[in-house]
């Protein structure tokens, strides 16, 4: 009975984003792509091309610095073979910020490690050092330190603290590409980095990551292991595709609340007839096993379209940061300009953003009144576990262990800033009208 009240709910709540007229997402679709460039994407799937992928790859780290990347169908993969290179076995602890993913915990879950949860900075909503050091134990064998909504975390200290300690350092850039501390890049201060490349990312091929490193021989042992992994079934390929096609579609503004209504159709579906999901969905708790391999190649056809969102880049990310100096604007004019986490005054950051975030108390007050026009239920970090359905705990997660985070959390308020110029204008005199 209960589910049946919970399913009716879901679909009034999804028919009425279904009416909006606009209707603001984090998900970034394929919109720009033209019927030839689709076309010829087409003609990519289910094939195996290492040079598209080498070509991304090589790329995708000219973004970042003088380093190399490696790619995978999933940032999770890079992270999980890393650990697995350091040789990282049941006796060890790995450092997870207490506001991430749980497709992280899982990673650290397969090698049989225990993640340990360091507390969320207020002032970055990323990695703090004290927190950090709080949590070093000899059986500490790797921090990460995570970026979140496009913020560099307090990441020199960081640094010092993990050389001073001889522990590997893994910078989490999944939610932040582009952005810079004391000038220097996001992914460059670590031993690597891993950046996700899924569509909630900034920059997207639907579902994929990378590791990047400047450690020539992590890279060698990385790209030497990256042979072996197998590739996605064409099966599951082209599920992505059509995907890909759908999300080109319908995320934008005009369309996106009908994609609320086919998603759900299609999840009753997929649940009546147990079809296999077309993103890679499995990691999201404590199961160790996936219906796709893991870890698995990035796709040729994926790797193709993160090479024209490469193109894309500096415009993308000059109209990102363009739209946020205009919402610290719009923010700074209303009461919620005194909870904006200090980083985004800090002289010394460039921030390409992925999200505007800030956490106050009258957060779920305010997530209700953007409810209609923005699509509040993907904020991040909303607990310090996120994207799961298994109690915290059952990841390692012991209630009261970041309590900075549990309580910023629930007040959390997130605006998406990966619209082009003109549809950022019409989030933007949105907000005026609901929040000022
Ligand atoms: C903070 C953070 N780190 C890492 C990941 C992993 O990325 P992927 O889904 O590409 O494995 C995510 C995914 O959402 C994330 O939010």
């Amino acid at each position: 009975m209960n589910s049946i009240t919970n399913l009716i709910r879901e679909v009034v709540s999804r028919a009425r984003q279904a009416t909006q007229s606009l209707y603001f997402g984090f998900f970034q679709g394929h919109t720009y792509l033209t019927p030839n460039e689709l076309h010829q994407l087409s003609q990519l799937v289910g094939i195996t091309d290492d040079t598209v992928v080498a070509d991304f790859e090589r790329q995708f780290a000219q973004l970042i610095g003088t380093g190399e990347a490696i790619a995978y169908a999933a940032a999770r993969m890079g992270f999980y073979e890393i650990m697995r290179l350091q040789g990282i076995t049941k006796e060890d602890e790995v450092i997870l910020l207490g506001a991430t993913c749980a497709v992280m915990v899982n990673a650290v879950m397969r090698t049989g490690a225990t993640p340990i949860y360091a507390d969320i900075d207020p002032d970055t909503f990323g990695s703090s050092s004290q927190a950090i050091a709080a949590c070093i134990t000899p059986r500490t064998r790797i921090i990460v330190a995570q970026h979140s909504f496009g913020i560099p975390c307090d990441i020199e200290p960081i640094v010092s603290l993990a050389k001073e300690k001889e522990i590997f350092l893994i910078e989490d850039c999944a939610l932040t590409l582009g952005s810079k501390a004391n000038g220097i890049a996001v992914g460059n201060f670590g031993d690597a980095a891993l950046f996700s490349t899924d569509h909630s990312k900034p920059l997207s091929t639907l579902t994929g990551g990378l590791i990047y490193t400047k450690n020539t021989e992590l890279a060698n042992r990385l790209r030497s292991a990256q042979v072996n992994c197998p590739h996605l079934s064409i099966k599951r390929q082209n599920k992505l595709w059509q995907r890909l096609l759908l999300e080109a579609r319908y995320c934008v503004p005009a369309r996106l609340g009908r994609l609320g209504l086919i998603d759900l159709f299609f999840s009753i579906t997929k649940k009546i007839t147990h079809a296999e999901g077309d993103f890679l969905a499995d990691d999201f708790g404590t199961t160790i096993q996936s219906t796709y391999p893991y870890p698995a190649k990035l796709p040729a056809f994926l790797a193709a379209i993160g090479l024209i969102e490469v193109k894309r880049w500096t415009k993308t990310s000059l109209e990102r940061a363009n739209t946020l100096k205009r919402l610290i604007e719009i923010i700074n004019q209303s009461s919620s300009r005194c909870y904006l986490p200090a980083a985004y005054k800090n002289k010394k950051l460039e921030i390409i953003p992925l999200r505007f975030a800030w956490s106050e108390p009258k957060g779920a007050e305010i997530r209700l009144r953007i409810k209609s026009f923005i699509h509040v239920s993907w904020t991040l970090f909303m607990t310090p576990i996120i994207a799961t359905k298994s109690p915290l705990q059952n990841l390692g997660y012991e209630k009261g262990s970041c309590p900075i985070s549990e309580s910023i959390g629930p007040r959390m308020v997130n605006i998406p800033c990966i619209f082009n110029t003109r549809d950022s204008d019409i989030l933007i005199s949105k907000l005026i009208l609901s929040i000022i």
